[in-house]
């Protein structure tokens, strides 16, 4: 497994605050995989995040990206923005221009890239997340999921290797989180490294192939989802609701479920009952 971000033991607390915010974390983030990070109010998520951007700075342990502790000078981090993209739970605080394609643009400039690449990858960014027609409209007349769209074809559009979205489902409609998914998935499938802090369990379950569960500034659990879910008594402990999907499969007969793999989403669990259950009761 090779991982694109590391922390090790790492400790910060805010100026003025009473407890740690991060009290000796260490978690792996794979290449290539969609993570989800999960953890009540408080839990450390934001703070984990703006960590691996350099924003802020550990004051016990080390950040590693690509393998490297990373350089907190003016290069180094220069270097780390343009590896990862962090992209901020309230699009507001992240959305400078007037529309869409000027905000995408605006980014690229800044990164120093000469005005024909900026022309190309803004329309690709645009394109690959759905936003063309959108795109000149002004962003204050935006819904907010096409808001939240429109931060992150900002930072996709400058191709980091990984993206974390800051709970980015929060305070959408289901039809606009659902949009939302689906470009996280366009943006996955295009190479980058996804992660996402969330704390909706069903959503993280069949979603995520790597989880990482914080906890009071640490990590208290990480893994595939079916190893993570299976292990009640932590979840339980820490709060933190059992996927349906994992609870319904759990609630089936032991020998029914032997031998196999918990389903991944509602799909997958269909099939296995449509296949199971015979004239409407009898199970085989
Ligand atoms: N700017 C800040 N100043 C002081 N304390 C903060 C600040 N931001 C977060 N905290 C505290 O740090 C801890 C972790 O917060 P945070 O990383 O925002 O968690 P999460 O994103 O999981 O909700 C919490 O106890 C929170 O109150
Ligand atoms: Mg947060």
């Amino acid at each position: 497994m090779e991982l694109v971000l590391e922390w090790k033991d790492v400790t910060y607390t805010y100026p003025d605050a009473k407890g740690a915010a991060l009290a000796g974390m260490t978690l792996r983030i794979p290449r290539g995989m969609k993570t989800a990070v999960l953890g009540h109010n408080g839990a450390g998520k934001s703070t984990l995040f703006l960590h691996a951007v350099g924003i802020l700075k550990p004051q016990g342990g080390r950040v590693l990206c690509g393998g490297k502790a990373l350089d907190y000078g003016r290069k180094g981090l220069q270097e780390l923005r343009r590896a990862v993209g962090l992209v901020l739970q309230d699009p507001e605080q992240q959305l400078i221009l007037n529309t869409p394609r000027e905000d995408v643009a605006f980014g690229l400039r800044s990164a120093g890239m000469d005005e024909e690449t900026i022309r190309q990858c803004t329309e690709s960014a645009l394109e690959r997340l759905g936003l063309q027609e959108l795109a000149d409209r002004p962003i204050h007349h935006l819904s907010l999921g096409q808001k939240k769209r429109t931060a992150l074809a900002g930072v996709f559009a400058t191709r980091p290797e990984v993206i974390l979205l800051d709970e980015p489902a929060s305070y959408l409609d289901p039809a606009s989180e659902k949009l939302l998914l689906h470009s996280i998935g366009e943006i996955h499938r295009a190479g980058v490294t996804v992660v996402m802090a969330t704390h909706d369990m069903n959503t993280a379950y069949s979603w995520a192939d790597w989880i990482v569960v914080l906890d009071r500034g640490t990590c208290r659990m990480e893994g595939p989802p079916d190893q993570v879910f299976v292990n009640k008594e932590l979840m339980e402990q820490l709060g933190l609701e059992i996927p349906l999907i994992v609870d319904l499969w759990e609630s089936l007969p032991a020998g029914l479920r032997e031998g196999r793999a918990v389903p991944r989403n509602k799909e997958q669990f269909k099939t296995y009952l449509a296949s199971h259950l015979v004239n409407g009761g009898g199970v085989i």
